[in-house]
């Protein structure tokens, strides 16, 4: 059985493994070869000029489209049931182009704060020097706020399904009805959820992006990302907040998007104009990783999010842990939204706030010996990373406490090694802190003796820090 289309009874495994797959006719091959081809030939004059002009179907240059990157943009597109993907060199690459197809300068997208520190940067630095304007909520799960901040000009809403890495869920159905009324697209990045724990279009989102370097490849080999078209968004509703997919187009004889393309209008601008002249090319090579990965996603994710689980309620437990930020806790803000979105399980991302601040960050970062001391997330080898001073460090003081990235927080990606191991080298670097407080105390450094006295009074002041969210 070829997979090319699944039928909807497919299960989500079945699909991981089987899905987009087409036979191959030449030699056999059981899995998708890697077509590593820059471009592709003609038969004939008349073929060259079908295939640029959109009239027959089939490959042209590997930057417009590739067969080994489609076969994973359909199996992408059948894991998140949307009606296509398109597949490019990393997440940002899949931020950006997505945003770009929906959004000129003049535009306005409204965004949670909270969110991966590069995608804010992308933000912030790189749209703003565009002249498109992305205004922050602060309080994602206050549909009233999201509402308010619609603009005319608003040509998007964007959400991380689960954010990164503060753990927050995005309330996915209220925010896409806001969207909905306003006649804008949801966009939601569903990077650390994967389509195994929620999938955003069945929620309301219109476009899912994903950094498909993390948990989709899974093996932290390669870069790559997606955008994937729910299919669901009416793009001709507002043809004048949409006019590139709405008015005659050059490219095709004067025909618009719509008119040439109809449901796929989206997808094949993002194909023959963003993506194709932006450039941002995923290499077939990585697109053949990616789709290796994918065939284990399910299972990867199931056992990295149950051992983070556990780990977010051991650490819950240290006197010198402040806050866990993880979803599946109960002492989360973001808790009941994880029940209703993510009853599979709440990712394997997760961060909780060291007492000492930054002094004890440092000293339980350069403590553990199993965790990689990494700025990646998703893969098979659990990693450790400190935001405010790498990942967050750009950022001013009020942004990094606004988007709720103290001095004392670390950041876990928890991967498939034995959970007792795991918590055995966490245990190691609590003990490094509890070590280097006693022998503080024992010479009198004032200093040092404060942050172990912070340490002992961490549940307390934990008590006191729910007590205001
Ligand atoms: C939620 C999220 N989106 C997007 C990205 C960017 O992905 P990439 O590193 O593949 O460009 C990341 C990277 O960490 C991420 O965590």
């Amino acid at each position: 059985m070829s997979f090319p289309d699944a039928p909807d009874e497919v299960g989500f495994a079945t699909r991981q493994v089987h899905g987009g797959e087409l036979a191959d006719g030449a030699f056999g091959a059981r899995i998708t070869p890697i077509y590593l081809s820059a471009g592709f030939r003609f038969d004939d004059f008349d073929q060259a000029r079908d295939r640029f002009a959109g009239d027959e179907a089939g490959y042209v240059y590997t930057r417009a489209g590739n067969p080994t990157n489609a076969a994973l943009e359909r199996k992408l597109a059948q894991l998140e049931r949307g009606r296509d993907a398109v597949v490019v060199a990393s997440g940002q690459a899949a931020l950006t182009i997505a945003i770009l197809s929906v959004a000129r300068a003049g535009d306005h997208v409204l965004s949670a704060q909270s969110i991966y520190s590069g995608t804010r940067s992308l933000f912030t630095q790189g749209f703003d020097r565009l002249g498109i304007e992305v205004e922050f909520v602060d309080e994602a799960a206050d549909l009233d706020d999201w509402r308010r901040r619609i603009r005319p000009n608003t040509r998007a809403v964007y959400a991380e399904s689960i954010a990164n890495p503060t753990n927050e869920v995005a309330d996915l159905a209220g925010i896409a009805s806001v969207a909905q009324a306003a006649g804008v697209p949801f966009i939601v990045d569903n990077t650390l959820a994967t389509p195994y724990l929620v999938r955003p279009a069945k929620h309301g989102a219109d476009l899912v992006v994903h950094s498909a370097s993390k948990f989709l490849s899974g093996h932290g080999a390669a870069l790559g990302g997606a955008i994937v078209d729910a299919g669901t968004f009416d793009w001709s509703a507002r043809p004048d907040a949409y006019p590139h997919l709405n008015e005659p187009d050059t490219g095709l004889q004067g025909r618009s998007y719509l008119e040439a393309h109809g449901s796929a209008a989206f997808t094949a601008y993002v194909r023959g104009v963003t993506s194709a002249l932006l450039g941002p090319v995923l290499s077939p090579f990585n697109a053949f990783l990616i789709q290796q990965g994918t065939e284990t996603l399910s299972l990867r994710v199931q056992r990295q999010s149950s051992t983070a689980a556990a780990i977010a309620a051991w650490l819950e437990q240290q006197p010198e842990v402040l806050r866990v930020d993880y979803a599946g806790l109960a002492s989360s803000p973001s808790y009941e939204l994880a029940r209703r979105y993510l009853p599979r399980g709440q990712g394997a991302v997760l961060s909780f706030v060291l007492a000492g601040g930054e002094a004890s960050a440092a000293r339980f970062h350069d403590a553990v010996e199993l965790f990689s001391r990494m700025s990646h997330i998703g893969d098979t080898r659990s990693l450790i990373l400190h935001p405010a001073t790498t990942t967050h460090a750009h950022l001013d003081v009020e942004t990094r406490a606004r988007g709720r990235i103290s001095a004392g927080l670390l950041r876990l990606s928890i991967g498939l090694e034995e959970p007792e191991d795991l918590v055995r080298d966490l245990e190691r670097a609590f003990g490094a802190l509890r070590a280097a407080a006693v022998a503080s105390a024992a010479v009198g450094d004032v200093d040092e003796a404060a942050d172990a006295a912070a340490s002992v009074l961490a549940p307390a002041a934990s008590v006191l820090e729910g007590s205001t969210r």
